[in-house]
């Protein structure tokens, strides 16, 4: 039976450390700022966000949201992040994507000081992760609270393991690629166009599965005892539950995975809850940095 992952309780530990950190930078009178803008009405998104915006307040950050309506003009969206650029109360700025079409998220993102941009998403925190200097980046949130989950089982030296990320996305998997690399992993990037995907996850002695297609990787694609850490999350029908009813599955076919793998994350409740934990870690770093001081080790 493999050790079932909780992020749940990772990502609750992560908020406790940054609410302290956040504490002892209050007292020397230094606020850490989100500020969370949305363009549009997505449905979807709007939750996100408040949840980005209301999880910053429980940290005890200064917390802001800008919420503007779909018809905003790429111009007044890049005005308004030039002013939280500038703006010393505010540390982290996110810009929840996607954009509206007729906005160039290129153009925004890259709009955004790379000192504040917690999402690690600009071109300099991009390089800075690729060169190896993770310390000075920002690192994405997904995989930056991947990692801190595969560190949990496998500690922070990952030296002679093999690791395979499925995937090869900006967002998670060629971070998810850096950060194991940075950690002495020896990497592979699988994806669509891989061949005999089966038989390269089963060298890994961590896999990362990030493709966004429910259940794909198979029981006997894992190598026993195995870290299988599953960022899918894939909302998919469920009859069984009642017509009309759906539910969550991540990328790895769980209950067949659970049999070979060492660790596993579950869907949800495995990786999920660390991204925003990490949000909110990424914003605190940025604040410590602002005021010459050495953010927390997470
Ligand atoms: N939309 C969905 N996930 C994310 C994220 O991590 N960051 C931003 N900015 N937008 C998102």
């Amino acid at each position: 039976m493999a050790q079932i992952i909780d992020g749940k309780a990772a990502a609750a530990k992560i908020l406790e450390k940054v609410t302290r950190a956040a504490e002892e930078l209050k007292a020397g009178g230094i606020t850490p700022g989100l500020a969370v803008v949305i363009v549009g009405e997505d449905p979807a998104s709007q939750v996100y966000v408040a949840s980005k915006s209301k999880r910053a307040t429980e940290c005890g950050f200064h917390s802001v949201q800008h919420s503007l309506p779909e018809s905003t003009t790429e111009q007044e969206l890049v005005t308004l992040v030039e002013a939280l650029n500038r703006d010393p109360s505010i540390n982290g700025i996110l810009v929840q994507l996607p954009l509206p079409q007729h906005i160039d998220s290129e153009r925004i993102i890259h709009t955004i000081a790379p000192e504040k941009d917690v999402d690690g998403f600009h071109i300099l925190n991009v390089g800075l992760l690729g060169a190896g200097a993770v310390s000075k980046a920002l690192v994405p949130c997904t995989p930056a609270g991947a990692m801190l989950l595969i560190e949990g089982v496998r500690g922070k030296d990952l030296s002679g393991l093999s690791a395979v990320v499925i995937g090869r996305s900006n967002i998670v998997g060629k971070p998810m690629a850096n950060l194991l690399m940075a950690a002495n992993a020896t990497v592979t990037i699988a994806h669509s166009r891989t061949a005999d995907l089966a038989a390269v996850c089963r060298g890994a002695d961590i896999l990362v599965a990030a493709v966004g297609r429910p259940e794909m990787v198979k029981g006997d694609w894992i190598k026993p005892g195995a870290v299988v850490i599953d960022v899918g999350i894939n909302r998919i029908p469920a009859p069984e539950k009642g017509e009309g009813k759906t539910r969550l599955v991540g990328d790895v076919a769980y209950a067949e995975a659970e049999k070979a793998a060492g660790a596993i994350t579950p869907v949800p409740g495995g990786v999920g809850p660390m991204t925003i934990a990490m949000l909110m870690a990424n914003t605190l770093t940025a604040a410590c940095r602002a005021a010459g001081r050495q953010p927390p080790v997470l």
